[in-house]
């Protein structure tokens, strides 16, 4: 294998920076002159976006989902509002800026998709585009997403758990990992043509987690937000959510699932060991290595000045799972 590339864009210092001091700073540079009108308005659509709260932003390419499902886990914290879950985006195969996914997996075509659950399974799945919504009944559930550069959103998903596909693909008794891969596509997704556009990473994207991790019921595979299908940049047509882990672990755009024996390898990992594990269980005891994680910055409806600082939560407040780490040493097992 390639000795792994050197991030262009590994997540830095800016990244965790407040947007409230990154626009009063851009006011600052204004006033004294620095920055010209037309640099302003380039990116005045980008702030009314974000700042006017009363604008509804339905991407036109979502589809209303039916979820009748009793919701099994709600939380009573402010929702982040769509549009920012929307416009805010991790999605390097679409670029490495915030704002570069919705623009850019506009067009990305998910019809037709296949998912294969195969592996170490008795019975190997595949599943076309019209199955992700219709096979399994789907329920709405409401969760904190917690990137690891320090930024937090509260989304209402719309999917079903990941438990429900592995325990149709009947895993055989050998089996202690799931691996996950997303759509490797050049031609569509315009990151994976270019290592410096792309990040440096090495496409295409895969995660994993721990058998008893992918059987939790928190462990969810999204197809929907605010009621409709996932639109390209979070993740279309499905994505994992895991809300304990850091949000990198939740891969989007998923078109194969792997049961095997081995820990498999995973993309924030192979490219800087030391900053990102394979748990990533988020802690806000153990710093990533160029910033604390004790706090975190909560994307809401708040203005130019709203800070919205608030403490992390061991496992995201998701107090539940563990048991799962009884015994681990979490700041060996990051
Ligand atoms: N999945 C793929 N395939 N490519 C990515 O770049 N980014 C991850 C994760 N899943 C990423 C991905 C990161 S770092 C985060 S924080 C979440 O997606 C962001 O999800 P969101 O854009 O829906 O908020």
């Amino acid at each position: 294998m390639p000795k792994p590339f050197k991030p262009s864009v590994t997540l830095t210092d800016n990244d965790v920076t407040d947007e409230s001091i990154y626009f009063n700073r851009r006011t600052l540079l204004k006033s004294m002159g620095f920055i010209g009108a037309s640099t302003l308005l380039a990116n005045s659509a980008s702030a009314a976006g974000w700042f006017g709260d009363d604008k509804e932003d339905t991407p036109s390419r979502t589809q209303p989902l039916d979820f009748t499902q009793p919701a099994k886990y709600q939380i009573e914290e402010t929702r982040t509002p769509q549009h920012k879950v929307t416009t805010y985006n991790n999605f390097y195969e679409f670029g490495t800026s915030k704002d570069a996914p919705a623009k850019r997996a506009s067009e990305f075509q998910t019809t037709p998709w296949t998912l294969t659950v195969d592996g170490m399974v008795k019975n190997p799945i595949t599943l076309d585009h019209n199955a992700l919504t219709t096979r399994f009944p789907l329920e709405e559930r409401i969760y904190r997403l917690r990137c690891v550069e320090a930024w937090s959103m509260v989304i209402p998903w719309v999917g079903f758990e990941l438990a429900s596909l592995i325990k149709q693909a009947d895993p055989l008794m050998s089996a202690k990992y799931v691996a996950f891969e997303t759509l490797y596509d050049p031609k569509q997704m315009p990151g994976q043509r270019n290592r410096f556009t792309g990040g440096g990473i090495d496409y295409p994207y895969v995660e994993g987690l721990r058998l008893d991790e992918a059987m939790h019921p928190l462990t969810l595979l999204s197809v929907g937000l605010y009621g409709k299908t996932l639109p390209p940049q979070n993740g279309a047509p499905i994505r994992l959510v895991v809300p304990w882990k850091y949000g990198f672990k939740s891969i989007k755009s998923i078109v194969r699932i792997t049961l095997t024996d081995k820990q498999p390898p995973t993309t924030w990992n192979r490219l800087a060991s030391n900053e990102y594990g394979f748990y990533a269980n988020v802690n806000p005891k153990v710093s990533h290595p160029r910033w604390s994680q004790a706090s975190e910055r909560r994307i809401t409806s708040g203005g130019l000045l709203t800070r919205n600082r608030i403490a992390t939560q061991m496992f995201n407040g998701y107090d539940e799972v563990a048991p799962l780490y009884a015994n681990m040493d979490l700041t060996r097992f990051y």
